[in-house]
């Protein structure tokens, strides 16, 4: 048995023989559900734009070329906060299966989106001029899922990027959530606006207040891992992404952001996104760079 697909509506579903599944809508290519042994893995807002309206609150929304809205880098100022791919209506390039290998490894399934300068609204072409070719492929078996960004100069000029997978993790109570991976590990405050003087960061972190904190651990090969009560419910494994970004709006912050539903949402949700965007990733005419996690 291989995985069923499906393809309407703007979303493409893949769902595997043992049950496991995930949603994208072609809107920014947001995965909108990921499911794995009957659990959803992610959280989204119950008031969340579906309809391609605006940036999904929730599941993984994709920031590229541009991080928050630095202020000191003109070539994606006029750009909205996080960019352009979040909103951008992707092209499905289409799937391909992993079959299981006999001998108890399970199958697959990878699906493919593209979004090129021809998919951009008007305001986004004229606000960002690189010529740009992006690959973002989710790959979904048992246990778990893997999203990769392969991006692509596709002009004669180098241009600078930022990336990365803005995760929303579903949680049973952030309170009893703990971050581990990031020991030793500076950050930047986005909170308090101040760095962090390396090296601070606890082998444990416990959510307590309002956190958007951007971490450059010393290398990509620690793997993170989120935990409830002790116990891990999520792995975060990063190749190439040298940045790990944990926010979490808590009460205040939630009140504000008029897609964020229930308004009590922050208790079940952490996001725990990987990506490159403490500088900036310079990629000249021809060449292409790839991360994920
Ligand atoms: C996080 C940023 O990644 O995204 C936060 O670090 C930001 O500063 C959050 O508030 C949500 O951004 P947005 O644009 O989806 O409301």
């Amino acid at each position: 048995a291989s995985a069923t697909i499906t393809h309407d509506n703007g979303r493409v579903t893949a769902t595997l023989p043992t049950g496991e599944s995930v949603e994208v809508l072609l809107y920014g290519a947001t995965v909108v559900s990921w499911k794995d042994k009957g659990e959803e893995k992610l959280w989204v807002s119950e008031a969340a734009d579906l309809s391609g309206g605006s940036a999904v609150r929730g599941g993984v929304p994709l920031v590229f070329p541009v991080f928050g809205k630095p202020t000191d880098h003109p070539a994606t100022s006029a750009l909205p906060q996080h960019g352009f791919a979040r909103t951008s209506r992707w092209e499905f390039l289409g799937k391909s299966t992993t079959e299981s290998d006999g001998k108890g490894g399970d199958g697959g399934v990878k699906l493919d989106f593209g979004l090129g300068p021809e998919n951009l609204s008007a305001e986004a072409r004229e606000a960002w001029k690189g010529e740009f070719g992006l690959i973002y492929s989710v790959a979904l078996t048992r246990g778990a899922l893997r999203t990769s960004m392969l991006v692509r100069n596709d002009g004669g000029e180098a241009w600078e990027f930022q990336v990365l997978m803005h995760t929303y993790l579903r949680v049973k109570d952030i309170t009893t959530t703990t971050v581990e991976g990031l020991a030793g590990a500076p950050y930047h405050d986005k909170v308090t606006a101040s760095a962090a003087t390396a090296p601070t960061s606890p082998s444990t972190l416990s959510i307590t207040g309002e956190t958007d904190r951007v971490y450059t651990p010393a290398t990509v090969d620690t793997a993170l891992t989120v935990s409830a009560n002790g116990t891990p419910a999520f792995e975060v494994v990063r190749e190439n992404f040298e940045n790990v970004v944990v926010w979490n709006p808590w009460e205040e912050k939630a009140k504000g952001i008029k897609d964020f539903a229930p308004k009590d949402g922050w208790k079940e949700m952490i996001c725990v996104e990987a990506g490159q965007v403490a500088g900036w990733t310079k990629l000249e005419g021809g060449d292409a760079w790839e991360g994920g996690n």
